[in-house]
């Protein structure tokens, strides 16, 4: 019962295929192998963009780091949400690669940011003129830090106010897949066709190994993306080993098939927590988290047979009392099974 995060499951088997497949033979290095060519074309037809620049990473941080370097100079500021990954969880990675470029922190409850909080954090940036940092990114999480959607609505009104205010749009995707399964839409809708401008397109929490696309709507970003991937350590060499990953996530769906399995993983999660009256829900639950209050009793019992989450926040001061509620983070990832799910509720 290992549900702490979706990266702490296996990669897929098909995905460890189209690896061991990829390593026959010589090719071209650092993406001019031709299944990177594919790939492209692959990442191009999903989204419904021709023009659209593809490239790849190795991990989530890089990816929404080098791509917010690409369209933040370092004067500016990157608006986000405070629970926001690349506040949070990346060691400050985008203001090292965006050269000292800021995070502007937007409140808005379920770790979504609301349109008048970003308006009013828009509108109070730059006021200064040369004394300020100026108005550089937006970044969405989707799938948010807590588990819940922003729908479409909802991000459209986030990039209107942006590109009002002349600020360039990023979608941090590390759990794209599940965002657009819960939502029920195209990758183009979850984007561009909702002023989304560049996307980090996550594979690693969904089944791959370690493999995240970075997208520009925009083609003319890709040099710099280029030459900013490269500077920054993370043009592989072999990097027929990322393009062979997502050559294998996307074929024949796997990668909306995953999300699928994760996703109703996490709604019978939700909907058996809610039926046992013994759990409360810190967050909606719309994808693959769930964000829940335990009693003690019950984690405990939960320990005894090997079971494991983060608590949420990490280490609670703890009363010792059986009744006393304790916060969880649970997750679910393209392996979980229907039985885990039972087992687990069977405690409760
Ligand atoms: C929302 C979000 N963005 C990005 C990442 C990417 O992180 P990593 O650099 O660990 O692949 C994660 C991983 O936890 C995440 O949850």
């Amino acid at each position: 019962m290992f549900f702490t995060s979706d990266n702490a499951a296996p990669a897929h088997p098909a995905i460890m295929d189209a690896m061991l497949s990829a390593n026959t033979g010589y090719t071209s290095g650092y993406g001019a192998e031709d299944a990177m060519t594919s790939v492209q074309q692959s990442i191009r037809d999903l989204f419904e963009a021709p023009n659209a620049a593809v490239f790849l990473v190795s991990t989530g941080t890089a990816a929404n780091a080098l791509a917010l370097a690409t369209i933040t100079k370092p004067w500016e500021t990157i608006f986000c949400h405070r629970n926001a990954h690349i506040e949070e969880d990346e060691c400050g990675a985008p203001e090292f690669y965006a050269n000292g470029a800021k995070l502007t922190l937007v409140d808005g409850p379920d770790a979504m940011m609301t349109p008048e909080n970003l308006q009013s954090a828009i509108e109070y940036t730059g006021r200064l003129g040369v004394h300020n940092v100026q108005r550089g990114s937006l970044s969405i999480t989707n799938v948010t830090e807590v588990g819940t959607v922003y729908s479409l609505e909802q991000i459209r009104a986030l990039t209107k106010i942006a590109d009002t205010g002349g600020v360039k749009t990023h979608l941090d995707g590390a759990r794209f897949a599940n965002a657009m399964v819960a939502l029920d839409c195209t990758p183009a809708e979850l984007t561009w066709k909702s002023g989304i401008d560049c996307v980090s397109f996550g594979g690693t929490k969904n089944g791959c190994l370690g493999v995240e696309a970075v997208i520009f709507f925009d083609p003319d970003l890709a040099w710099e993306f280029e030459l900013r991937r490269k500077r920054g350590g993370h043009l592989l060499s072999k990097h027929r080993m990322l393009s062979a990953q997502m050559q294998g996530y996307l074929a024949d769906d796997l990668w909306i098939d995953l999300a699928k399995q994760a996703n109703t993983m996490g709604q019978k999660l939700a909907t058996g927590l809610a039926n046992t009256r013994n759990a409360e829900f810190m967050h909606p639950s719309h994808a693959n988290m769930i964000f829940a209050s335990l009693p003690r009793a019950i984690h405990d019992k939960l320990a005894a047979q090997g079971s494991k989450y983060y608590f949420w926040p990490a280490d609670p001061a703890s009363t010792g009392d059986a009744n006393e509620m304790l916060s969880a983070r649970l997750v679910c990832n393209w392996s979980t099974t229907d039985k885990l799910i039972d087992q687990f509720l069977d405690n409760f």
